[in-house]
């Protein structure tokens, strides 16, 4: 009979322990990451809870369903605990990590109080920045550097004196959003890349720059933002060559969100979108970058792939060929952090009569974006002490947590938020040699 569950191979090549201390490197220690780190600090001490965490607080079923059997997925893959975390981290301005939280006006005093020595302990180093990437932005710590490699090599060196005082290293990109820039010859291999560096080729963002010399490291790397960065085949391949995974991009957190979990309800039930129209105000820095043209236009190619591919008009002309689909962004300082996303949805169903849905999300960036970023990093350290997907570069089973997931070169990406939280349970479930689940059960009914 057949089961719900799939041939697990019982062989799983033995996962590394997450033993010793996990170094997390963040580039940008804005309103994202400051929320993020000390929201493990809040953790650590018994402040609060990690809701919003897979990695903290999330289950995951294991056998058939009459085993009832779901241990927490922290008691079932081998984790770094969040004691065993250390922060460092770069960006363009001297404010600690207190100093930025207090500015992002994310947390409250009060919690940010309580926090006070650890938070202000954790000092910016000099970034690597341009104002061309970034309009609105006037970094005043920034490195020198007689070209790009120059610079490189100072993140390299930066990475290895962590290196010394933790046992493992994961960076992620908490930075800001780039000016759109399209993959060109440089982007094409390492070699392309690298002569790219010694001629300070314009097709190389900072992004870029911490990028490579985290993989040159073997060093993982996770994107908060919609940043070309590691999208391009030379990064793929230093990726692979050095055992230091990836994943895709720009954090899934607020209207992407909703879309990627709504889109796939219309379309499991035959509904007919034609329009889709998305706008928000939030008055944050992020909000203030993405004021400017070329910055949201990375953004908005990030945000608005996800209903075609999850839609699929070639497949449902009838449904979604002539879907009008617009996202807007719009810089509104007085609401701060705290954005607010409407969307308004026209559907169509039986006969083709027309019905509408309005979306109103009052959400909070960061806090939304904070469990993101640690189950990001914790996934990738795990995957680089995992025999079966530290050298595969590119980890596909990591887009439940972003707007633009990366997949190998020719595949489309999954955005179904369902698909990609089967597809990451189902990635533990097979390293750990357990059976997968296909949810088909008619064992139940022998
Ligand atoms: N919060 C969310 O829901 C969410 C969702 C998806 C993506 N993002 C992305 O995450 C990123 C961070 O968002 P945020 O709200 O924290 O923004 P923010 O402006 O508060 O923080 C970004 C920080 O990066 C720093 N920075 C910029 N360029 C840098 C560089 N080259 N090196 C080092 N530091 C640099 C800035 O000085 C700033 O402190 C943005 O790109 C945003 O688009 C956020």
């Amino acid at each position: 009979m057949a089961t719900e569950q799939q041939g697990g191979p019982k062989t799983a090549a033995k996962i590394a322990p997450a033993t010793g201390k996990l170094g997390i490197m963040v580039v940008g220690l804005g309103a994202v990451a400051t929320t993020f780190i000390a929201g493990v600090e809040a953790v650590r001490r018994g402040l609060a809870k990690p809701i919003g965490s897979l990695t903290q607080m999330g289950t995951i079923r294991l056998g058939k369903r009459t085993d009832n059997k779901s241990p927490l997925v922290r008691d079932f893959v081998p984790l770094a605990r969040l004691d065993d975390i250390v922060f460092t981290g770069w960006d363009i301005f001297e404010d600690n990590v207190y100093e930025s939280a207090a500015h992002a006006k994310v947390l409250e005093k009060d919690t940010l109080l309580q926090l006070k020595p650890y938070l202000e302990a954790i000092k910016p180093l000099p970034a690597v920045f341009d104002q061309y990437y970034v309009k609105r932005l006037h970094g005043t710590h920034v490195k020198k550097g007689k070209n790009k490699r120059d610079l490189a090599d100072q993140v390299v060196a930066d990475i290895r004196a962590f290196k010394k005082t933790v046992d493992r290293v994961v960076m992620i990109w908490c930075g800001s959003t780039e000016i759109f820039i399209e993959p060109s010859a440089v982007h094409q291999s390492i070699e392309a890349f690298e002569a790219g560096l010694e001629n300070n080729d314009i097709g190389i963002a900072p992004s870029q720059i911490y990028a490579y010399a985290a993989l040159s490291e073997g060093v993982p790397f996770a994107n908060g933002a919609p940043n070309l960065t590691v999208d391009i085949p030379a990064m793929i391949e230093l990726s692979k060559k050095n055992a230091a995974p990836i994943c895709g991009k720009d954090f899934k957190t607020g209207q992407t969100f909703m879309k990627t979990v709504l889109a796939p309800a219309f379309k499991a039930r035959l509904l007919g979108v034609s329009g889709w129209y998305s706008t928000n105000i939030l008055g944050n820095r992020d909000g203030e970058v993405l004021d400017d043209p070329e910055s949201f236009k990375t953004k908005e190619e990030s945000k608005l792939g996800v209903l075609d591919y999850i839609l699929q008009p070639d497949l449902y002309p009838d449904l979604y060929k002539d879907i009008f689909h617009k996202v807007r962004i719009n810089y509104y300082p007085p609401r701060g952090d705290n954005k607010e996303g409407w969307d308004n949805i026209d559907i169509f169903g039986w006969l083709g009569y027309p019905m509408q849905i309005k979306v109103d999300f009052l959400c909070r960036d960061s806090i939304l974006a904070a469990p993101i970023a640690l189950d990001l990093v914790l996934f990738l350290d795990l995957a680089r002490r995992t025999p079966e997907l530290r050298s595969i570069g590119i980890q596909e089973w990591l887009s439940f947590y972003l707007k633009s997931p990366q997949t190998a070169p020719g595949l489309y990406p999954e955005h179904d938020l369902f698909i990609q939280s089967m597809k990451l349970k189902n990635t533990l479930r097979h390293i750990m040699g357990e059976d997968l689940i296909t949810h088909l059960g008619l064992e139940y009914y022998d």
